[in-house]
């Protein structure tokens, strides 16, 4: 039995932030201690020297502590089209992404990319993410295999599409069924691996690959399933175009009973009234994806009319459409885009989204997202002077929040001190 203790500035949220200083959505802990012990956190409360004898102490101060960042959308075979200059998504798909994908055939290339990937992952700060795969099986053993040497909790899935994409990223109705199901039984649950049912969205999936889906869905009903919607006009038009009696595009996950508490869908950001109720009923996840809506030029998400509808929001980096793999970059981006719709993202709101919002979002929160007693010991520490300008701007900064809106401002890898992956140093243990 190894404990390690963490110190520092011990900073989670219990509740989801309601007013801009709401004080009661979260615990800060000045003179902290996270205690670890195996992997798990054993005791969360202030430094005390006489308790932590014997113990292999970290002093972090005077760094935040606070759960790991979690992603809730993510390409893991996307990591070298970032920054592929498009007019909008589906010339994006077609000209780059789709030519990208088709390289991941090649475990060779899969599994060197898949390194690449969780080494990011860990530079940034993100603990856990949702992500897609590509569509051969192999670069889902692949994703698992370099998440299972860093232990960390992974939600990932093969692609399934059998339609307007080139020959070599094609599976069929069949054979995405089959594939995925000897993927499940292979990975989910090996270590902290979770597999999600993965249509990538209605354009590049028959009726049969839905229906096929939909079977999935219904044999492992506590998986994850994770799509696109609404995320483009030019998308929503040629995807009602191919499904003409499906009312709209939600309309078609609706009747492929694809929604529910365990859905995140990508975008969501040209709902209509009818689809946001849908999701409301159904307790779908809408995933805010900033750097890739602003990159792609998708469009703006609405968050209040989702929020105020009682749809569940995550936010995530959506890489490589989305432009940086830190959820700092993220929310700062975020923030912008509901700037320019009138709105307000609080920094403790964003904060929240980070950790126990997304891990809620995720259903993973009686596992991650909160520093207590009995939560799998994910972790990062952030550095709010960590540039020679965010230092300067630290001398005025006297709150908590006006310290989290900086690190969200002015912050990206460079801000994440450390991170810890089931209690064990990962980020000081890479090449830089
Ligand atoms: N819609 C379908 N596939 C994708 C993808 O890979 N990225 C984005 N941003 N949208 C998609
Ligand atoms: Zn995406």
């Amino acid at each position: 039995m190894t404990t390690r203790i963490l110190r520092g500035r011990v900073l989670s949220f219990v509740e989801e932030p309601q007013a801009r200083d709401d004080r009661a959505s979260y615990r800060l802990i000045e003179d902290g201690a996270v205690t670890i012990v195996d992997g798990i956190i054993s005791a969360v409360g202030t430094f005390d020297p006489a308790s932590a004898a014997g113990a292999d102490i970290i002093d972090h101060r005077p760094y935040l502590i606070l759960p790991g960042f979690i992603d809730a959308h993510i390409h893991f075979p996307q990591m070298q089209v970032i920054g592929a200059y498009a007019a909008a998504l589906l010339e994006w798909l077609n000209t780059y992404t789709f030519i990208e994908e088709q390289r991941f055939a090649d475990p060779a290339h899969a599994a060197r990319i898949a390194g690449r990937f969780f080494d990011e992952l860990i530079r940034h700060g993100t603990t856990t993410a949702a992500a897609y795969c590509s569509v051969h099986p192999q670069s889902v053993d692949a994703f698992f295999t370099a998440a299972g040497e860093r232990n960390m909790l992974m939600v990932g899935g093969k692609v399934m599409m059998d339609r307007n994409a080139p020959e070599g990223l094609l599976d069929t109705a069949q054979s995405g069924y089959d594939d995925t199901k000897v993927l499940i039984g292979k990975w989910h649950g090996k270590g902290r691996a979770h597999c999600a049912i993965t249509p990538r969205f209605a354009i590049t999936s028959t009726h049969e690959q839905m229906a096929a889906a939909e079977a999935l869905a219904r044999e492992f009903p506590d998986l994850h399933i994770q799509t696109h919607v609404s995320e483009n006009l030019a998308e929503i038009a040629f995807a009602n175009e191919l499904y003409p009696n499906y009312g709209d595009y939600v309309g078609i996950y609706e009747k492929f009973h694809l929604l529910g508490p365990k859905t995140l869908l990508g975008h969501c950001i040209h709902l209509s009234r009818r689809e946001t109720e849908v999701l409301a009923d159904t307790g779908s996840v809408a995933v805010f994806c900033p750097t890739s809506n602003l990159f792609i030029g998708s469009g703006l998400f609405d968050y209040d009319r989702l929020h105020s509808h009682g749809v569940r929001i995550a936010t995530a980096t959506d890489v490589g459409g989305g432009s940086s793999y830190s959820m700092l970059r993220t929310m700062d981006e975020g923030y912008k885009v509901m700037q320019l719709r009138g709105q307000r993202l609080t920094p403790l709101r964003s904060f929240y989204h980070l950790t126990l919002g997304n891990a809620r979002a995720m259903s993973l929160d009686h596992r991650i997202g909160q520093l207590a007693p009995g939560m799998e010991a994910d972790i990062v520490v952030l550095d709010s002077s960590a540039t020679p300008q965010m230092r300067l701007r630290m001398e005025t900064v006297d709150t908590l929040e006006q310290e989290l809106f900086l690190l969200q401002t002015c912050g990206d890898d460079r801000a994440i001190a450390e991170t810890y992956v089931m209690g064990e140093a990962q980020k000081s243990k890479l090449a830089s």
